[in-house]
């Protein structure tokens, strides 16, 4: 087994700033109740027609390929983690791979639904082929366009102040030095609670998950012996059930327990305490969640990366921005010990130990 390092880093986010007061001009929110409850200034949304989630995975992605010393084309499998693909289907791994012009290598790709915990769960996906020898640069990205698909009237202000647009990657290789790279990454899943953190329209359940449901919906679904219909009714659309949906306090409060459970079992694993941690990058779900994980973890402000007063919620792409941005800061150094974990919808959560 060979152990595989981060060679690589790069995110894009578009030039459109989309301040707290810029929402209040559409919906029934203030700039004083995003701050104080999510900690978010400001997002950036991406330019419609010309910018996808896929494009903007393929920006990051150029600009990781470059630091890892390569060529777009020298990448032998893509992973791209995003919760707003381009298309329903093919996935947003192929449209990139089209988008960096890389499509003669043939390389395999692959897509992530994990939401917010995508990019980890991609990592580590990415750590195991390294690792076995499989493949030699694999490309990692996490990607959103959130602004294409939330409801910008009042009924959605609890889902839709907190999303931005973005995308990080990273390049995966072996590590020379055995004691540097990944060290461990940790999954997991419980699918409980599904409902309460989903975009469940369109989609192909016709139902079937009613009773997970706190409330019976009717989705306005045809006879059960008619077809079609069956992704997206005219109901839907008119009575906007086509957006996420999300139970914040519910959410807030397992998030703050899977967090640091899920960082001390990598470092657990590893023999090392939370003391050893140079850099934590946590998901950028709610500035309030990181700083009650920091509290639980006592690490000091300089040990803990937050942007996402810059850049709220950007779900999968979350991570390897906050990762970068810290790193472009000169915040992580040779030797560092940095950890990343995430939480989100499936729920979903994870975590990983890397020896910089
Ligand atoms: N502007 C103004 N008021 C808003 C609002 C907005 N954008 N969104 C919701 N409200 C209102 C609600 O309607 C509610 O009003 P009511 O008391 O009259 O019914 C009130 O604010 C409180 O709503 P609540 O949902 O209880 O607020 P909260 O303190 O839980 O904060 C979140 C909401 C979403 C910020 C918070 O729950 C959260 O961050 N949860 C975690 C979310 C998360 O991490 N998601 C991503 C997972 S990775």
């Amino acid at each position: 087994m060979y152990r595989s390092k981060i060679a690589g880093i790069g995110y894009y986010v578009p030039e459109r700033v989309v301040t707290n007061d810029d929402l209040s001009k559409v919906m029934d929110t203030t700039d004083e109740w995003i701050q104080e409850r999510t900690g978010i200034r400001e997002r950036r949304y991406g330019q419609k027609h010309h910018e996808t989630t896929s494009s903007m995975g393929a920006k990051a992605a150029r600009i990781a390929c470059e630091r890892a010393g390569i060529e777009p084309s020298e990448i032998d499998f893509i992973i791209f983690a995003t919760l707003s693909p381009d298309y329903y289907f093919p996935g947003c791994g192929v449209l990139m791979q089209r988008e960096l012009g890389i499509t003669e290598s043939e390389a395999g790709a692959l897509d992530i639904r994990n939401q917010c915990s995508g990019f980890i769960y991609a990592l580590s996906i990415a750590d195991q082929f390294v690792k076995c020898g499989t493949y030699k640069n694999v490309l990692v990205v996490g990607a959103e366009m959130h602004s294409m698909g939330l409801d910008f009237s009042t009924r959605g202000r609890n889902v839709t102040v907190i999303f931005g647009d973005g995308a990080g990657a990273a390049v995966i290789q072996r590590s020379e030095n055995e004691s540097r790279g990944i060290l461990t990454t940790k999954l997991h899943a419980d699918g409980t609670y599904a409902e309460k953190l989903a975009f469940i329209n369109p989609g192909a359940h016709g139902g079937y998950h009613m009773d997970h449901l706190d409330e019976k919906v009717d989705y306005g679904y045809p006879p059960a012996d008619t077809y079609g219909e069956i992704f997206i009714t005219p109901k839907m659309m008119e009575e906007g059930m086509t957006y996420p949906n999300m139970e914040g306090q519910f959410v807030f409060k397992l998030a703050v327990t899977k967090f640091p459970e899920v960082i001390r079992e990598a470092l657990q694993e590893q023999g090392l305490q939370t003391s050893d941690i140079s850099m934590l990058i946590p998901h950028q779900a709610n500035l309030r969640i990181s700083q009650m994980i920091q509290r639980q973890l006592g690490l000091k402000d300089d040990q803990v990366w937050n942007n996402i007063q810059k850049f709220g919620n950007t779900t999968a792409a979350s991570v390897p921005i906050a990762l970068c941005e810290a790193w472009e800061a000169g915040k992580i150094k040779e030797g560092d010990l940095v950890c990343l974990a995430a939480f989100g919808s499936g729920f979903t959560w994870a975590s990983a130990l890397i020896r910089w």
